[in-house]
């Protein structure tokens, strides 16, 4: 199948949600708040990066889209930047062909264009370590002062670019509600 990855446009918006909604809906999850409202959300606020929104297309169809936002990752004493791999969500019908794949590895080459060190993912292992993602917890990131997170993954974009940096990952403010828990 022939797909293009491009960056997002405002008037993909409707198709975005709905390839968020196929690829995430779950019965009997909470309708208040979703993933597609999570990119809604970081589209209006000032951390939304489109040259890292990307969109996989298909004769006018969008079949997958990926989002990336700045991530802090709060050492002792400085805080480190960070670029934060969420959502990433393929069409229910189109999964499983390599979409996916080329979403994650044209968003990595973007991030490293854009000049990023690393990016932060939480998900699943056996897809992630695809990408040279390994455990974030080797450079004692976490979401707890623990570092015993098993599906928090990191990649380093340049050499040694997660060198010296640890500490608690801290998403962009669209992530947490009013009572500061990650939604
Ligand atoms: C996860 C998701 C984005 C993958 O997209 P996709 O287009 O189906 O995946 P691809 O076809 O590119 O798969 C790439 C590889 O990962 C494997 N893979 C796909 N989905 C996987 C999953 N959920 N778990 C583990 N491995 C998976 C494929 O078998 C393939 O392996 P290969 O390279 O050895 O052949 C898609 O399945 C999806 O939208 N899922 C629901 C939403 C979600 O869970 N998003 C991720 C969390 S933010």
């Amino acid at each position: 199948m022939n797909y293009l990855i491009r960056k997002e446009k405002s008037q993909d918006y409707p198709k975005v949600r709905e390839v968020i909604k196929s690829a995430f809906s779950r019965e009997g999850k909470d309708l208040v708040f979703n993933e597609w409202v999570l990119v809604e959300k970081i589209r209006e606020s000032e951390y939304y990066i489109n040259d890292l929104s990307l969109v996989a297309e298909a004769e006018g169809e969008i079949l997958g889209h990926i989002m990336f936002t700045p991530m802090k990752i709060e050492g002792d004493s400085i805080p480190f930047d960070s670029l934060a791999l969420a959502p990433v969500a393929v069409h229910k019908d189109f999964q499983k062909r390599g979409i996916g794949k080329h979403l994650v590895r044209a968003g990595i080459e973007n991030a490293k264009n854009l000049g990023f060190k690393s990016i932060i993912v939480m998900g699943d292992p056996e897809y992630y370590t695809k990408f040279g993602f390994e455990k974030a917890s080797k450079w004692k990131i976490g979401t707890t002062n623990d570092f015993n997170d098993n599906c928090l993954f990191a990649l380093e974009l340049v050499e040694k670019g997660l060198v010296g940096v640890s500490g608690i990952i801290e998403y962009c403010p669209p992530f947490y509600n009013e009572k500061g828990e990650l939604i």
